[in-house]
């Protein structure tokens, strides 16, 4: 039976706590996962352009059947459409492969600007969001200073999310403090550490007295705090369902405390040419 997952809401988003992510899975993976991941009760699918999935993901969403409106679509604008006429129409031909004439959260996918700064695309971000291709808009992968300056330009309560990697071996206390100030919702990629926390022996040894394994702690533990999502990703189907069964346990106060002693400021993801200088 499909589970329903709460509702995170910050800056009039109203988004899924729990999403699919999407990166590194083809379209034959996703044909194969998606139907599973939608039948197990996510409704919230994240992608970008530069994952080459969203035909994919447009095809499994009208095979489902499910109403539009039960959905919650992000996609992330890829670095080269950053040129505000571009971005635009980058972004038309995301709506074209998802076969949706709106996106409910668009990001920019990482802080690369030329020399005219950020200004330009974040004002093509909302344009995009204004002319009701996307219901939201956010920004993913910035540093302190630019996430400050971005919503500096776009004003208070315009952007709803940032989208980073945040997962227990990786604490990002400064970023989170920034990002609820600015009430903005932490989107946590990379929640389970790309698979390294499955094997904490922490992890698997809280999860004993609930019942859950290690990822259930991993993920449950992100979507506990304040204005914190997770978006997992798997290709396999016995792990989608697994993932989304964190609906039915609490952690005490004290394993919270235990998971973020974990901490231990690894940061997986920082391609060269993309990343900013993080703050950590
Ligand atoms: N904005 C950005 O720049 C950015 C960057 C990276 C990622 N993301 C987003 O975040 C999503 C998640 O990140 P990610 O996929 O890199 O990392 P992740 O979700 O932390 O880890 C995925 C890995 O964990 C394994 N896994 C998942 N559930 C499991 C379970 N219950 N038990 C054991 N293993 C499990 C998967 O393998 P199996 O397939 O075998 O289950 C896969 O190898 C991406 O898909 C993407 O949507 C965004």
């Amino acid at each position: 039976m499909a589970l329903e997952v709460p509702g995170i809401a910050a800056n009039g988003l109203d988004m899924p706590a729990l999403g699919f992510g999407t990166w590194q899975l083809t379209p034959e993976t996703i044909e194969a996962i998606l139907p599973v991941a939608l039948e197990s009760g996510y409704r919230h699918i994240d992608t970008a352009q530069i994952y080459r999935n969203e035909a994919a993901i447009g095809r499994a969403i009208e095979d489902s059947g499910l109403p539009r409106r039960d959905l919650f679509l992000t996609t992330k604008v890829w670095v080269e459409r950053y040129e505000p006429e571009d971005l635009l129409a980058s972004v038309q031909e995301s709506l074209d492969k998802l076969r949706t004439d709106h996106v409910d959260l668009l990001l920019l996918h990482w802080p690369v600007f030329g020399g005219r700064g950020m200004n330009p695309t974040l004002e093509a971000l909302l344009r995009a969001r204004s002319a009701g291709l996307a219901r939201h808009i956010g920004i993913s992968n910035f540093n302190i200073a630019q996430t400050e300056q971005a919503v500096a330009f776009c004003g208070p309560g315009t952007l709803s999310t940032s989208q980073v990697e945040y997962h227990a071996y990786l604490g990002q206390e400064r970023l989170r403090r920034v990002l609820a100030r600015h009430n903005l919702v932490l989107t946590a990629y990379m929640p389970l550490a790309k698979a390294r926390l499955v094997n904490d022996p922490v992890l698997w040894e809280i999860g004993s007295k609930y019942g859950k394994t290690a990822p259930q702690v991993a993920l449950r533990w992100l979507i506990e705090q304040d204005r914190v999502a997770a978006i997992p990703s798997t290709s396999s189907p016995h792990h989608c369902r697994a993932n989304i069964e964190i609906f039915n346990f609490a952690l005490s106060l004290e394993d919270q405390q235990r998971i973020a002693g974990l901490n231990r400021g690894l940061r997986l993801c920082q391609p060269q040419d993309l990343a900013p200088e993080w703050d950590d």
